[in-house]
């Protein structure tokens, strides 16, 4: 008995070790390596290397991530992306998007509710100086596929986006539904270009017009229903901090 008990102590205090140290380490690795194959890759015009460094870095994170599954509502689902992974994205994320604004005035940030609050808190804060954010609440979905009609329960004013570049930040774009909805909203309005900044896009072509640009901070490769994050399975899940997958 005591020996069992020492035994779990020891293999929970060697996963928080696992937790704390190897994996930031592997993100800061991986995340190094990468950025030396993307430079190497853009000065020969070569590119999927660094897409293979990242697959590799997803399969080790699930193997030594096994014991965390997490059931939601009957339904099993498995770590994908850690925290870290996310958080290296979103830093990239974020410059991308101001190098695209450095000579616009007075962009406006708007965070799709509900799913894009976790995303957006921490795209916001690795901006410099200070912005102007506001909240609108668009939904599509319904259990783990997309109902096909939108319901705007918070909108913006014509006053708060007619003449500005607007950047729109988003969880996910799936199907593009939801989002064709609110750019057209915004393009009524008189907003002079959008630019989506979305932490997943599905590996599709979308198409919402020449005045809009969307910059995803990571593509999925399959069509996999994931949570966590600020994603969430019935109202559920938005809270797990390490994006989960159900397979
Ligand atoms: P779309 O209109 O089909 O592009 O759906 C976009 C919205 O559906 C997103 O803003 C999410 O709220 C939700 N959604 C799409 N795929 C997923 C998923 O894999 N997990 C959780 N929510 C999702
Ligand atoms: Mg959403």
């Amino acid at each position: 008995m005591h020996s069992k008990s020492k035994r779990s102590n020891f293999a929970s205090s060697t996963n928080e070790r696992l937790d704390k140290v190897m994996v930031p380490w592997m993100s800061g690795l991986v995340s190094g390596l990468q950025n030396r194959v993307q430079q190497f890759e853009s000065a020969r015009n070569l590119s999927k290397t660094s897409d293979i460094l990242e697959s590799f870095f997803i399969c080790m994170t699930r193997i030594y991530s096994m014991n965390k599954e997490v059931y939601i509502k009957g339904k099993k689902f498995e770590p994908l992306f850690p925290k870290e992974l996310l958080a290296e994205k979103i830093g990239k994320l974020a410059s991308i998007i101001e190098d695209e604004l450095t000579n616009t005035k007075n962009p406006l940030y708007v965070v799709m509710l509900n799913g894009a609050f976790m995303f957006a808190a921490d795209f916001l804060r690795c901006l410099n100086g200070s912005v102007e954010t506001k909240f609108v609440r668009y939904t599509s979905y319904s259990g783990m596929s997309s109902s096909g009609s939108i319901n705007k329960d918070a909108q913006l004013k014509e006053v708060d986006v007619k003449g500005r570049v607007v950047v729109v930040l988003e969880d996910i774009v799936d199907t593009g539904g939801t989002m064709k909805a609110f750019v057209d909203d915004l393009l009524g309005m008189g907003a002079d270009r959008v630019l989506i900044a979305t932490m997943f896009a599905r590996d599709k072509s979308y198409s919402f017009g020449d005045k809009v640009s969307m910059h995803p901070a990571m593509v999925l490769k399959d069509d996999a229903f994931i949570v966590g994050f600020g994603l969430d399975y019935d109202g559920e899940g938005r809270n797990l901090p390490d994006i989960m997958v159900h397979l």
